[in-house]
């Protein structure tokens, strides 16, 4: 359908965590006109949920090169160096500048000083919080009023669908299914010379994770369509602690901060082992994926569905005041921390890579940046340091903004832009929707096939076979659909619920060729069938674009 409605912007932003609103604001303070789009309420993103808090070295005796040294190990051997030093030199002052915004951190009684804490992979205190375990929730809400405050158009309950593209393939703006926002309803666009994806994630690709529902991989999957480079699909991070609700239990999951294990819990098995020590010089506080894997292999060595974090010792008093939003979680699920071990289990996290961007948040396609989970600036390698994504979010959104705000695009007279739905430059460019160009739109059960098809064959462990039958089981998905809209000329109701389905089903059959082409274990991608790392081969990264035929 051609857009109903058009409005224009010089920078459109898509999406409301931590990356975008930062993106909006400063573009905005350099004077350019920002739209943000998002697509449930402003504040229904990750960001909200991040519990452990923001990595930078603010305490006495850091510095950004102990950061630095940190993220390169958790990372495994595929940062891009030159991206983590600009994340651990320009982070401290990020963090300064969100606080002048008006988030407000945990800080000592006495000096005045902000709290930091310990997580995994981290040699020293590194980590600022934000009402005890609440850091997300905090820096969303001083982000949210801040955007409020600068006057920034928002649209709200706005599902993006797809880049336009101008005559000369720069990006042009997006397409968006809007739903119940007055003038800004139905099918639309907005119209601007430089478009900021700040989508976030795609835990949602798997059965368990603790990324909220929203997480369906629409960035990557608007990125992919109009053919951007997307890198290191195949390194997703599973959180080792998360709350561990049954074998049924599906969807968003509660998480138990590492932060937890930073203020010195212990991970006990099915005996009351302590199973960490002897595994690795910081035991439990061990870089992520080491401790995902120790959880999972003792769970198989004794045929538990979970192992349990102990923390008796830290009190009720000390529970409340630290951790209350995990306190709350746990009781409200029968569980109390206090007087018995919390079970915990691996659960999907953190999309490591994405949207392949330079340091200035560039995509291949001239005028898309991304920015926060969405992208793969290369800073988090095979294995993302705790804490270090709110910081990315923050210094590339900086970054990003300073970059669009330099170059000013929109004093340049564009060519008209392509419209999708109007077959003549749409489909022609790639970046026209997939239904249009003979591509279904998945119906919304679809989803949860794809979770469960995602969870069985490329989950914490993997193997060729595991990855094939996936990868057998998503085609069959897709073909299906396929051959369901050519012999009867079905397809799913636009809406939100098959945009994501169709999104997820893209996202999952794109991390199952990276992950079976990557044949090594590195970071978090764990092939038990090819247990090594093997740097001759494999210290580099996976990059994929979409050709025309959407193969
Ligand atoms: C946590 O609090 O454990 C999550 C922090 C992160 O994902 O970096």
């Amino acid at each position: 359908r051609p857009p109903g409605w058009s409005v224009t912007a010089d920078v459109v932003v898509v999406g409301s965590g931590v990356a975008g609103l930062t993106a909006a604001l400063r573009c905005a303070a350099a004077g350019a006109k920002v739209t943000v789009v998002t697509k449930a309420r402003l504040d229904d993103g990750s960001t909200r949920w991040a519990q452990g808090g923001i990595a930078a070295a603010l305490g006495d005796g850091d510095t950004p090169a102990q950061h630095l040294a940190d993220t390169l190990v958790a990372g495994a051997g595929v940062c891009d160096e030159a991206a983590v030093r600009a994340l651990v030199t320009e982070g401290p002052d990020a963090v300064r500048r969100l606080i002048a915004t008006g988030a407000r951190f945990d800080t000592d009684d006495d000096s005045g000083e902000i709290l930091l804490t310990r997580e995994g992979g981290h040699h020293r205190r590194r980590i600022a919080h934000a009402g005890g375990d609440a850091t997300g929730a905090e820096i969303s809400r001083a982000l949210v009023e801040a955007v409020r405050r600068a006057g920034i158009e928002t649209v709200e309950n706005a599902l993006v669908l797809d880049l336009l593209k101008d005559a000369r393939g720069h990006a042009a703006g997006v397409t968006l299914h809007v739903m119940g926002e007055g003038q800004h309803d139905g099918v639309g666009a907005v119209r601007a010379s430089a478009v900021v994806l700040a989508t976030g994630g795609m835990g949602q690709v798997f059965s368990a994770t603790t990324n909220p529902p929203v997480s369906t991989g629409d960035g990557v999957a608007l990125a992919l369509r109009a053919g951007a480079e997307v890198s290191d699909l195949e390194f997703v991070q599973f959180h080792p602690t998360v709350l561990w609700l049954g074998p049924e239990a599906e969807g968003q999951q509660p998480l138990v901060s590492e932060a937890v294990r930073g203020e010195g819990a212990y991970l006990v098995d099915a005996d009351g082992v302590r199973f960490m020590l002897g595994q690795h010089e910081l035991a439990e506080l061990a870089p992520r994926d080491i401790v995902a894997k120790a959880i999972t292999r003792r769970m198989l060595e004794q045929g538990a569905e979970h192992m349990y974090l102990d923390a008796r010792h830290f009190g009720a008093e000390m529970w409340e005041h630290r951790f209350p939003t995990i306190l709350a979680a746990c009781r409200a699920h029968g569980i109390d921390p206090v007087t018995e071990p919390v079970p915990v289990a691996p659960a999907a996290h953190y999309a490591s890579g994405g949207v392949r961007t330079d340091l200035h948040g560039r995509t291949t396609v001239p005028g898309l940046y991304a920015c926060g989970e969405v992208a793969c600036t290369g800073v988090h390698g095979a294995n993302r340091l705790a804490s270090n994504s709110l910081l990315e979010g923050l210094v590339f959104a900086e970054r990003i903004a300073d970059d669009i705000t330099a170059r000013r695009p929109w004093d340049t007279p564009a060519p008209a832009a392509a419209v999708p739905g109007s077959p003549a430059p749409a489909a022609a460019v790639p970046g026209s929707p997939a239904p249009a160009a003979g591509e279904p739109l998945l119906a919304s059960e679809t989803r949860c096939t794809i979770q469960r098809i995602m969870t069985a064959g490329a989950g914490v462990i993997r193997s060729a076979r595991s990855l094939d039958e996936a990868a057998a089981r998503l085609e069959a998905v897709h073909r299906d659909a396929v051959e369901e809209l050519h012999r009867d000329g079905k397809t799913a109701e636009p809406g939100v619920e098959t945009w994501e389905a169709t999104n997820l089903l893209l996202v999952a059959r794109v991390l199952v060729a990276a992950a079976r082409r990557r044949e090594e274990t590195r970071g978090c991608h764990w092939r038990e069938d090819r247990p090594e790392r093997d740097d001759a081969t494999w210290a580099r990264h996976l990059l994929v674009t979409l050709r025309q035929d959407g193969t």
